[in-house]
This record gives C-alpha cells, structure tokens and sequence, in this order.
C-alpha cells in the first residue's frame, strides 16, 4: 500500500518541495522515517499516531515507512506530521486524494488539532511558483498564505475537517483572496508619535537627514535626555513599506514565527531594540538551524542598540561586515543561508558610565560630567562611549541635551505641536515643512 502527497521545507528563506511517501507492508507493528530528518521530525512518529487515533481513524498496525524526498535536503520541524498523517490515511484506504497538486502544511497535536508553523509564506510562493493551486494549512497561517496570489487556501483546525473533506462529506471552503493592500494597517505600539517629542529640534533635524537617506545615526547625550524617546519616535516618519519590500519583511518574520494570524502582511517598518545582554547569535542571526537575528528582522526598518558601550565588542564586530554588505550569510556544515538585512542602525549612549551623576553638586555646570577619563572607575574603559568606529562610522551625531521638564514656560513657548508628524513622512517631500519655531524659545543647542 504506497501514497504520496506534498509539502514543502525551508532553509533560510529559501523552500524547497518535498514528496512525502508513505509505504506501508506486513510486518512487525512500526514506523519509520528516512530522508535526512532531525529529531524533531523523527518525534512526528507519536503525534501522527495519536492525532490519527483520536480523529477517529484507525493506524495501522503494519510496517509503516515514510520517505521525506529528496533525502539531500535536511527536513526539520514539525510541519510534516500532517503531510504524513494524510498520506498514511490515503495508503490505508481511509481516505481518497482527490488531487495530486495540493500541499499539506501542519503540526499535529495528540488530539489531532493542527497548529501553525512557521515559514508558510515562502513556501506557499515557491508551491504557486511551482504550479501547485491549492493548500491546506493550519488556520493560524491561512491569511499569511492567501498573500500568494493564485492559490485556493483551505484553513484546517483538526484532522476531522480533513478526513472529512477529503471524503466529499464535508468540504473546506477557501480562504477568500484579499488584495494584500487593503489588509488592515498594523500598528506598532512600541512606536513614539514625532510630535510627542519636545524641543530637541536639532536632534529631530538630524533624524529626518538620516532617514531620508538611510543613514546610521549614534545620540550621545545624558541620562533622561530623551534618546531612547527620538529613537522610538523614528520609524513613524519614515515611508510606509512598498509591498515587495512588505512581502520580504513578512517572509522574513514567517520563518521567524512572528506573523500575527490578525496581521498577516507587516507593512509598517520593524522596530527592533534589542538588550544589549543580547547573545551575538541572536543579533546576527545563528543556531544549530540557522534563523534570522535581530539584524535580518529589523530588515527595511530600523535596528536601535540602546547603551551601545554596553554591547559585548565581538557582537558588534559580527554586525560590522552584515551592516556594510546589507545581507548576512551564514555557514554550517550542511550548508549557508543568507538574510536580508538593511537596516537603518541607530545608536545610543551617554558620554561617560557616571549615570546619575549629571546633576550633582560636583558637577561644574548642570547637564556636564565631574569625570575625566583618568578618573573613571575600574573597568570602565570597556563600559566608556564607543569614541573608536566600532561600526561604520554614522553620518548623523546628535546630542540631545537635558530636557527641563515639565516647564510651562518651555510648553508656552514651544506650544504644542499640533498634528502628527506621522502625516509628515519623508515620502511626501514634507519634511521641509516644519513648523518655524517661535522666536525665543529653547533652541536645544548640543551641551
Ligand atoms: N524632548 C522630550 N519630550 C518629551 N518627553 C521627553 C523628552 N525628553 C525626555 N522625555 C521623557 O523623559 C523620560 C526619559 O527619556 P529617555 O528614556 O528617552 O532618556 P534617555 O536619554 O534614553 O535616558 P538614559 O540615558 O537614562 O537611557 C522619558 O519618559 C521621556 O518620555
Ligand atoms: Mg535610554
């Protein structure tokens, strides 16, 4: 008894098709899988039995043998357990495949519920590439496949559903097409509005340089500031994602896991800060199998490292080449992936490790620091500003400087700022049009 069905693996962003074969024959009561799968395919054993028994179907009590092909191609993850499901069910006799061009995509609880995977952005594109119409995915990932124009997504929520459409009594209906531009906006909660931001105007200019032309940017300024605030308020002015620039982002995100089921197409840029405790592999990209770091998601967008001198030396050497090249490759023994990443790196950093230490009374003039360099506490060099070019160099440097707040007199001169600034984009030419501030009022010149 012999059945073949198709799925798909991905390595890195690029997938691949994959004929899962089922063969089943007399002999002791077993199952097993070949064509180089890791351990977590070699563990799809206990759930596909479990899921086909708890759906009411019956297992085989026979040598089962499955076959991931091509065998050169590494399978890994948990996507097969449905494709395997379906096809020992078709080899069976339990069900009838109906056609031969459609991809199953899925994990398998015990239960039998099919839960989401990731990567099914790139490896729907490649099945349509492929010819293939129609898919069956879990329901979590439905929206993220029908993205892919061209194909008939069927959502599955159990393997009852299946059994049961595969048998003409209850048949799934599609996922209807939505075009991909009409899909809901997200939004970023961890996004600062611009117009939240008061005074520090020369900073504000010096972000809107630097994102009109994508360039790095490094805040030196004391504690509290507002360098983290102008940085979180960064991706609101840039332009909108277009929807190949939409559709990488998203890809890289699917492979990642990070696709909301609600939010299937990320169009806003990404916005990435991650801890400077952050291991270099997580930055860059890296595990035994090799997923995209913070670099790669903050692709198209915006990568912030708050308290850069606190960043161990070797993970910003590791971002050093990826920041140059826009692109990381990474190699194993099995093979390279390469991701995506251009990003627009913004850094911050206050001009010695004293924090706290600005407005005391030893300090000589408020906003300025008592220390000299020579005075520093041990260990401090590691921990001082990042003065050599430890990354490129960034074109824009800015100083934001102490922020008097709250200060009625400061709100009365400046007003506020009517208006989102968001509106102001740097895709509409409008950034020229700032508001003239009005005459006397804090010019927020670097300390
Ligand atoms: N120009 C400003 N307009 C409005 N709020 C501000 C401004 N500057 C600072 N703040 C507010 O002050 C607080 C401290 O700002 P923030 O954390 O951005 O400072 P920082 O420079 O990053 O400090 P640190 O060096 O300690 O990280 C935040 O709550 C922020 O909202
Ligand atoms: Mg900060």
């Amino acid at each position: 008894m012999f059945a073949k069905v198709r799925s798909a693996a991905v390595t890195g962003l690029q997938a691949s098709l994959v004929s899962v074969e089922v063969d089943i024959t007399n002999g002791l009561p077993a199952m097993h899988i070949v064509g180089l799968p890791d351990a977590m395919v070699q563990e799809s054993k206990e759930r596909v039995r479990a899921a086909i028994r708890n759906a009411g179907a019956s297992f085989p009590m026979k040598r089962v043998a499955v076959n991931l092909a091509p065998a050169d191609i590494r399978k890994e993850g948990p996507s097969y357990d449905l494709p395997i499901a379906v096809a020992i069910l078709a080899a069976t006799g339990q069900v009838q495949l109906d056609r031969d061009d459609r991809l199953y995509l899925g994990e398998l609880s015990f239960e039998g519920d099919v839960r989401p995977t990731n990567g099914v952005l790139p490896m729907v594109a490649l099945a349509r590439a492929e010819g293939i119409e129609e898919v069956i995915v879990p329901s979590a990932n439905a929206a993220e496949a029908a993205l892919v124009p061209g194909v008939r997504v069927l959502p599955a929520d159990h393997l009852v559903a299946i059994i049961a459409h595969l048998a003409g009594g209850a048949p799934i209906a599609p996922l209807e097409p939505r075009d991909p531009l009409l899909l809901e906006d997200d939004v970023d909660e961890s996004v600062v509005d611009f117009a939240e931001i008061k005074g520090q105007e020369h900073v504000k200019r010096a972000l809107e340089v630097a994102a009109s032309g994508g360039h790095n940017v490094l805040m030196t300024g004391p504690p509290g500031s507002g360098k983290t605030l102008l940085a979180r308020a960064l991706p609101g002015i840039l332009p909108p994602l277009t929807l190949d620039e939409a559709l990488e982002v998203t890809t890289i995100h699917s492979v990642a896991g990070l696709v909301r089921p609600d939010r299937p197409l990320i169009r806003r840029r990404p916005f990435r800060a991650p801890h400077h405790t952050t291991s270099y592999a997580a930055l860059v990209g890296g595990g035994r199998k090799p997923g995209p770091g913070e670099m790669s998601l903050a692709n198209r967008g915006v990568l912030f490292l708050d308290e850069l001198p606190e960043f161990p030396g070797n993970a910003l050497e590791a971002m050093r080449q990826p920041l140059e090249d826009k692109v990381i490759t990474i190699s194993r023994v099995q093979g390279s992936v390469e991701y995506p990443a251009n990003v627009m790196l913004v850094a911050a950093q206050n001009p010695c490790p004293c924090v706290g230490k600005y407005h005391s009374a030893e300090s000589s003039r408020p906003g300025t620091c008592h220390h000299r360099p020579a005075a520093r506490r041990p260990g401090a060099e590691r921990r001082r500003p990042a003065e050599g070019p430890p990354l490129p160099q960034p074109l824009a440097r800015a100083r934001p400087t102490t922020p008097r707040l709250p200060c009625p007199l400061w709100r009365d001169a400046v007003g506020d700022r009517p208006g989102d600034r968001r509106g102001r984009r740097l895709d509409g030419g409008a950034v020229g049009e700032r508001r003239e501030r009005p005459r006397g009022a804090p010019t927020g010149t670097p300390d």
